[in-house]
């Protein structure tokens, strides 16, 4: 008997990147890293398997749970990394006497994580990670969100097709704290309230009562989502407010670089992860059709968490599968195709040399050339010349090689002019 057929398909929630997904896949990578670079950060690497201890944290953080682990054939218990901050914590924390802060550094790291498989949810994506180390002020928060916002436009999204959403860990732990809930149980109710929209608010209240709060003050906690405004929250928490006033000077900041049209307070953002420790932030689309573009914010504890020294940190984790989502929603399936070189190709087997010489003399120059690999009849040539990526093409037919020129057609514009073919060396 013979052997079931294996799948063609990849893992469930892996990727393959078939040549029209690289378009879009390269658009984005290549304004991450031109956004990146502008605003003077340093690329950096790191391996893909983590030790699980290291990525292992408190539980009620879904990541956590979505940890693909294994163990080595050593026994070593080791993961795929979901994230790159704890990976960055760690290389951070082995250098820390030898770096110079503040730090400003970006990836694009490859993540796994084992999710439910819903829209703009994968169990692989690529992730752009932003981060500042070193630096308490919110000038750091302010460079990220406008090097992301730069990105976004680089890659031709409009400003008002997306908004950031921006909060304050420690503005929801001031206001918690009017509310007599205690400091130690304010991580428990940041993940049971960042909970919103998955679970019911029931659900909800219950993780809430489970983490110590009492009934009174688990719809007080309700309560506080209610809030719009930072003079709502000002009213509140009192106008010497550390937390407001970083939020505010954020604001300021923002108006500088250009981007308060697409910044909103959001009492509401609070972020799953549990070493956020001030500003989050994420990024929607403005119709809400879609997941989270980026998320992030400041965590200025993860580093002694890990062992290392107190540092201060803030960063950006921006996936490329929503985004690709938004801007084909947006700007059409093909809007990152850009045509570019030259297809050359040729009828009959004795204008192969002649094409072969053109094409050796146009990527001599510079150009990016797809020469045919066997004759064609012209109507095979220019449809797959016209369906690939080359912004012009060139057949050859018996005619061009006693003229000594062909034809170099425009794909776009159907515009042709004449290109001089290289004269055959005799032998
Ligand atoms: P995160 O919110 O878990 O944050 O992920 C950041 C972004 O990665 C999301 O907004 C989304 O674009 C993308 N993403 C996450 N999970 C998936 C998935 N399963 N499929 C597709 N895209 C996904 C973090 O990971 C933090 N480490 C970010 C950070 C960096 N904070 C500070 N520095």
């Amino acid at each position: 008997m013979s052997e079931p057929a294996i799948s063609f398909e990849p893992p469930r929630g892996m990727r393959d990147f078939y040549p029209d997904d690289m378009v879009w896949r390269n658009h984005v990578f290549e304004a991450w890293r031109a956004a990146a670079t502008q605003a003077g950060f340093a690329p950096y690497d790191a391996c893909v398997v983590e030790s699980l201890e290291l990525l292992e944290r408190k539980s009620g953080e879904e990541v956590s749970e979505q940890i693909y682990a294994f163990e080595d054939k050593s026994g070593r218990k080791l993961a795929l990394r979901p994230e790159m901050t704890p990976t960055l914590a760690r290389m951070i924390a082995a250098r820390q006497g030898q770096l110079q802060f503040p730090i400003k550094w970006f990836t694009i790291a490859q993540c796994f994580r084992y999710e439910r498989m819903t829209r703009g949810r994968k169990r692989e994506h690529y992730q752009w990670n932003l981060d500042v180390v070193g630096e308490a002020s919110v000038s750091a928060e302010a460079e990220i969100l406008a090097a992301a916002a730069a990105a976004l436009r680089r890659m031709g999204l409009p400003d008002s097709a997306y908004q950031i959403r921006i909060n304050n860990r420690a503005l929801l732990a001031e206001l918690l704290a009017t509310l007599g809930i205690p400091g130690h149980q304010h991580a428990a109710v940041f993940l049971a309230l960042d909970k919103r929209g998955k679970l019911s608010d029931d659900e909800i209240g219950q993780s809430l009562l489970a983490a110590g709060l009492s009934h009174e003050t688990v719809a007080k906690a309700f309560d506080l989502l209610a809030i719009r405004s930072l003079d709502q929250a000002g009213a509140i928490v009192g106008a010497n407010s550390a937390a407001l006033a970083d939020l505010r000077e954020l604001m300021r900041l923002a108006d500088l670089y250009g981007i308060t049209d697409r910044l909103v307070f959001d009492i509401g953002v609070i972020r799953g992860l549990a070493y956020y420790t001030g500003i989050v932030f994420e990024a929607f689309d403005t119709a809400g059709q879609f997941r989270a573009i980026f998320g992030g914010g400041r965590y200025d504890s993860l580093l002694t968490t890990i062992g290392g020294a107190p540092t201060p940190a803030v960063g950006l984790g921006f996936g490329d599968v929503v985004v690709v989502e938004v801007l084909k929603a947006c700007c059409g399936e093909t809007a990152a195709a850009v045509r570019s070189g030259v297809a050359v190709g040729y009828m009959f087997q004795e204008q192969r040399e002649a094409a072969t010489r053109l094409a050796i003399r146009l990527r001599a120059e510079g150009n990016r050339v797809d020469l045919s690999l066997a004759p064609q009849k012209p109507k095979a040539f220019f449809s797959r010349a016209g369906s690939g990526t080359a912004a012009h093409a060139v057949f050859i037919g018996p005619d061009d090689l006693i003229r000594g020129h062909a034809k170099l057609k425009n794909l776009e514009t159907r515009d042709e002019s004449e290109i001089a073919l290289a004269p055959a060396i005799p032998v």
